[in-house]
């Protein structure tokens, strides 16, 4: 019987992509860190700052004033401006705000609309992993076949054209790069990107880069993708206000590119979304005018925790790279026995530290787990003395290891 009494008679099948995208694998473990008393969240990707009050002030007062209708469908004219000028101050890359710059609902709307103006059926995407989770479910809804470039712990997690060029088919039309990387904390050098750009050039394939956590870059510079030599009329640049301005929940992003791709996108969001919410427009402006100070802080704090999480982990003797951007560790915790998923779950149940197992992210991540340190200082360090137990528990036999680690102790 169905909620209404009636005989309950079966449906069509969903469709194929929607009943074959995997569960993410982060919410597996939120879910069940939720329910425990005392548990130290090193599992969450988004800053424990809360948006910068000049930033909320001004989407209260735009409230106050009935600034509560549609606006543009690429978005408001003054903050596309200021994304212009942004972007021209920070990389000397210029965007035309009339357009080639889309006001959209997060990076992830971004990325979406990205796929869905490019891809055929059928069409790759390369994907250098691990990988953040939305990036093959994105390529995946909009047709498109994903195709994973497993990077390493020794290279660092970048990748090379070389690498890249060892994947590629005839039906690639495109290569996805989100440096820093979640989960990783990689950046890629100059000279790496530049590579890239040539091979794509060489191949005509498309550029998505997804620079959400640009400015969370903590040694040496980030490199915009579309600033360098002919990689502008081949790149769709995304980024947003999630991360560096703690703005998660205003759900507020952009898209960059040349104008006929920027018009395809449009099109799509124009039927889809309409327009992003115009009170986080409002509080997105606000930002790019008056939020610089607060951005530095924030930064500033994440790179004393970047060291002290970074130390603390190799210490505990799980062989830890240090991160150059973005807000994660990513310990290779083989020399615990344990695989990554149940280095996670043994963590959370035996010292209530919650930690996501590097598989959530695709291949070449089996032997890690991803440590937030969007988190107080405070909390890390009892996080780090926490896992130096669990890690004393192991050695002493304490805890049932299954034999699955790449390396027993
Ligand atoms: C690499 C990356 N891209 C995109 C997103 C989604 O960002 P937004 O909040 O702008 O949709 C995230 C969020 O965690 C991310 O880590």
């Amino acid at each position: 019987m169905d909620k209404n009494g009636a005989e309950k008679s079966s449906l069509p099948p969903l469709s194929a992509v929607a009943r074959t995208l995997p569960a993410s694998g982060i919410r597996k473990f939120f879910d069940i860190a939720a329910q425990m008393k005392d548990v130290i969240s090193l599992g969450v990707g988004e800053p424990d700052f809360v948006t910068p009050w000049v930033v909320r002030e001004a989407a209260i007062y735009s409230l106050e004033r009935g600034v509560t209708t549609y606006t543009s469908n690429y978005g408001l004219l003054e903050l596309r401006k200021a994304i212009s000028t942004l972007l021209e101050n920070l990389y000397g890359v210029t965007y035309n705000p009339d357009n080639e710059i889309l006001v959209t609902v997060g990076v992830s709307e971004g990325m979406d609309l990205a796929m869905r103006a490019i891809l055929d059926p059928g069409d790759e995407v390369l994907i250098p992993e691990p990988c953040y989770v939305s990036y093959k479910p994105c390529v995946a809804l909009a047709g498109g076949i994903p195709v994973g470039v497993v990077t390493t712990h020794a290279d660092d997690f970048t990748v090379s054209a070389a690498q890249l060029e060892a994947h590629a088919t005839s039906k690639t039309k495109a290569v996805l790069l989100g440096y820093p990387s979640n989960p990783t904390g990689s950046t890629m050098p100059r000279e790496k990107l530049v590579e890239i750009v040539n091979l794509a050039r060489r191949k005509n394939w498309y550029i998505i880069s997804d620079e959400i956590y640009d400015r969370l870059t903590y040694e040496g510079e980030h490199v915009c993708v579309a600033g360098l030599p002919n990689a502008f009329d081949r790149t769709i640049t995304l980024n947003g206000f999630s991360k560096s301005y703690a703005m998660t929940g205003w759900r507020i992003g952009f898209a960059c590119a040349p104008p006929d791709v920027l018009q395809a996108m449009m099109k799509i969001h124009s039927y889809t979304i309409l327009c992003a919410p115009i009170s986080g427009q409002k509080a997105a402006l606000e930002a790019l005018r008056s939020a610089e100070s607060s951005v530095n802080e924030m930064v500033q704090e994440y790179n004393r925790r970047r060291r002290v999480i970074v130390k603390g982990l190799n210490a505990i003797g799980l062989n830890c790279h240090m991160p150059k951007g973005a807000f994660y560790a990513f310990p290779d915790v083989s020399a615990s026995g344990l695989s990554s998923e149940e280095f996670a779950e043994k963590l959370l149940f035996e010292e209530h530290v919650a930690v996501v197992p590097g598989t959530a992210f695709g291949a070449g991540a089996e032997a890690h787990v991803r440590c937030s340190y969007a988190t107080s200082l405070e909390k890390i360090e009892i996080a780090l003395e926490r896992i130096g137990k669990f890690m004393d528990k192991i050695k002493a036999g304490k805890v049932a290891t299954s034999g699955h680690g790449s390396r027993p102790i």
